[in-house]
């Protein structure tokens, strides 16, 4: 009974006007978020509202909210490892994959360290209903070092619609097809934060491993905003959803989002799987095809974006390494 009480509570404050995380609550950690790993590798700060999360050589470290939630806009403030950072991924997403093992829901952000220090690049991701044979990752560069300042990373999750935000500038939506079928997220789930070591895939396939010589690598987080339906997550009986005037607000970023996000892509897209031919002959449904990100990838990795001549011995090296990549949370 208290959940039911507690959610029409969530529900009836639940507005999502923009990608914006400006006016959104910001709550406590000990409020929202539970520790998942890492002993004293996860720091809390004096606010109450701030987390270090550290990885060294005896152990990474995440947290991950108390609730399941259907929907929403779900933001923080990031600041990175400076300096030499290869093999250490920091990731921010969401997932029911305790839950569901063998069909789970996920929304990644994942942060890939370099060996030099400021050319982090992210990659995003989407999985829905176990859909792990099918990876939908982007990968791209950033027009600052995010380890440097704090920079906000958001995802908003509509039933239609995913949309990820850097510094409220989109960066990628993805729109739900029918032929998506349940490669939509579309069960609750949880917010997490982890770093830890990915020194068998981050960085150049795992050429360059984590040194822990550099340790500990400190990653911080602050304005945590979980802004969506909570679902109580032994019954999983709710119906909550987004308002129905939101959902409208929501069927489109704006016109002049719209152009941020094909300038962002234009320039700083370095991998995406619609572009990928060695991968899908025919890019999937919910792709939608830009001539000039085609081209511009194209420059990059003629082989793997070109549509051309076949080479049989790097297809089978690329899927490999993307499917590592793909299972690496
Ligand atoms: C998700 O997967 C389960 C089992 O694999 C299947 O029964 C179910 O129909 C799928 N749901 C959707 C929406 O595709």
């Amino acid at each position: 009974m208290r959940f039911h009480l507690g959610l029409l509570a969530i529900c009836s404050v639940l507005v999502v006007a923009s990608g914006s995380s400006r006016n959104l609550p910001i709550i406590s950690f000990d409020e929202g978020y539970s520790q998942l790993f890492g002993d004293e590798n996860l720091m809390v700060l004096e606010d109450g509202k701030s987390v270090h999360l550290s990885l060294d050589e005896r152990t990474g470290s995440g947290f991950v909210s108390h609730d399941l939630y259907l929907h929403g806009f779900f933001s923080a403030s990031i600041k990175l490892p400076a300096d030499y950072t290869a093999g250490v991924v920091v990731a921010f997403y969401m997932s029911n994959g305790d839950m569901h093992e063998k069909n789970h829901d996920e929304l990644d952000f994942e942060f890939l360290g370099n060996i030099r220090g400021k050319d982090w690049r992210i990659q995003t991701n989407v999985y829905g209903n176990g859909s792990t044979s099918v990876g939908r990752e982007e990968r791209y560069g950033l027009w600052f070092d995010p380890s440097e300042d704090f920079h906000h990373y958001s995802i908003l999750w509509t039933e239609n619609q995913i949309t990820f935000y850097v510094d409220n500038v989109p960066i990628r939506e993805i729109k739900r097809t029918e032929a998506m079928g349940g490669d939509f997220p579309s069960k609750p789930m949880s917010l997490y934060a982890t770093i830890w070591d990915g020194s068998n895939w981050a960085t150049n396939g795992g050429r360059y491993r984590v040194n822990y010589k550099y340790a500990p690598y400190i990653t911080q987080f602050s304005d945590l905003v979980l802004h969506g339906c909570a679902v109580d997550p032994i019954e999983q009986s709710s119906t909550c959803d987004l308002p129905p005037n939101s959902e409208s607000i929501l069927t489109g970023i704006t016109p002049d989002q719209l152009s941020k996000m094909e300038n962002f892509r234009k320039k700083h897209m370095q991998y995406s799987y619609c572009y990928d031919r060695t991968r899908y002959k025919v890019p999937p449904s919910e792709c939608a095809i830009n001539p000039q990100e085609a081209e511009r990838l194209r420059g990059f990795d003629p082989v793997t974006f070109g549509g051309g001549r076949r080479h049989h011995g790097k297809r089978h090296r690329r899927s490999r390494s993307s499917r590592a990549e793909a299972s690496a949370i």
